[in-house]
């Protein structure tokens, strides 16, 4: 997330993110999934501005308004339906909402978001977009939260948002709100297709509790593997630690998934696997002239939007 300039509208461009492992350890009482999962943020972004909103002259706080543009093709979900570019729940309106019950501010504000993250795709533009408005409102209602409250307060809007505020590469755990960064990594090349069928991430959680249980085994092995192969530059040798425990769930709900599994595993990707809870799908190249070779490739295959994009530092 980038501040891009000094007034009192501010914008940012909040990114996608992509989880280079993803293990489910367990099912937990509240309904979500225990999860280890090293997550990086991707050079694709939403872009959001906010302008304060002075409270209302009868003494009322002020509007929270957002308006979003949609900047890509739309997707259709299962049942073959258009998915709109925002729902009633958008998390930026119940981020802004929480922050300001927490905080007794009575300002408002005016969003603007220009959503290219696609949705639905397992990439978590929801969540990014609601840590960058949590970040831009906690400075344009000047609030002064540090990190750690703003995280705990977007753990409640969504798993993935603290690991947005934290802004780099980062080992998450718990539901995902426990997050540790690790600064610093070499950028990565990535090609991401997103096939024009989207996946609900509740959907594909759901389906992975119906399939025959698997021991989720050596995490931490494979984490640490692949953090060492990454550190010492060995890209090449990375793609063998990769994996997403959700894909064979998410195979089951979507056509889609093993088509394009198919394609790029003719491809020479260091690693490939499914994006989150998907429906996206993602590949990591040794180099940029490699990534753009494969994604030129792969744009002639006509099975979704592709993406030429790197994580970010
Ligand atoms: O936290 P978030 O709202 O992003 O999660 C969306 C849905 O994904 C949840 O309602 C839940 O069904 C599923 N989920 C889960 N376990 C997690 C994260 C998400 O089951 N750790």
């Amino acid at each position: 997330m980038y501040l891009r300039k000094a007034e009192s509208r501010r914008t940012v461009e909040a990114p996608a993110k992509l989880n280079l492992i993803l293990e489910v350890l367990s099912r937990r009482d509240d309904g979500y999934h225990e999860l280890e999962t090293l997550m990086v943020p991707v050079r694709l972004y939403d872009s959001l501005s906010l302008e304060p909103v002075p409270p209302r002259k009868d003494g009322r706080p002020g509007p929270i308004l957002v308006h979003v543009r949609g900047a890509y093709p739309p997707a259709l979900n299962r049942d073959g339906e258009e998915l709109p570019p925002s729902g009633e729940d958008n998390l930026v309106v119940r981020a802004l909402e929480l922050l300001r019950r927490q905080s007794g501010c009575q300002h408002g504000a005016r969003v603007d978001l220009v959503k290219r993250i696609p949705l639905a795709a397992g990439l978590g533009g929801g969540s990014s977009d609601a840590a960058a408005a949590l970040r831009l409102a906690n400075r344009a209602w000047g609030l002064g939260y540090d990190g750690a409250r703003l995280a705990a307060l977007g753990a409640e809007i969504g798993s993935d948002v603290p690991f947005f505020l934290s802004r780099c590469a980062a080992i998450c755990r718990g539901r995902g709100e426990r997050v540790e960064s690790l600064p610093g990594l070499r950028p990565l090349h990535i090609v991401i297709l997103r096939p024009r069928c989207a996946l609900s991430t509740r959907d594909v959680y759901r389906a992975h509790d119906d399939l025959p249980s698997v021991t989720a085994g050596h995490g931490a092995d494979r984490l640490g593997a692949l953090l060492r192969t990454w550190r010492h530059g060995n890209v090449a040798e990375m793609g063998q630690w990769m994996s997403n425990r959700l894909q064979a769930a998410a195979t089951t709900l979507s056509p889609w998934i093993e088509q394009v599994r198919a394609a790029f595993a003719r491809l020479d990707f260091v690693g490939h696997q499914l994006a989150g809870s998907g429906s996206a799908y993602f590949g990591v190249c040794r180099h940029a002239q490699h990534a753009q070779r494969l994604a030129t490739i792969l744009r002639t295959r006509q099975l979704g939007l592709v993406y030429l994009t790197r994580s970010c530092r």
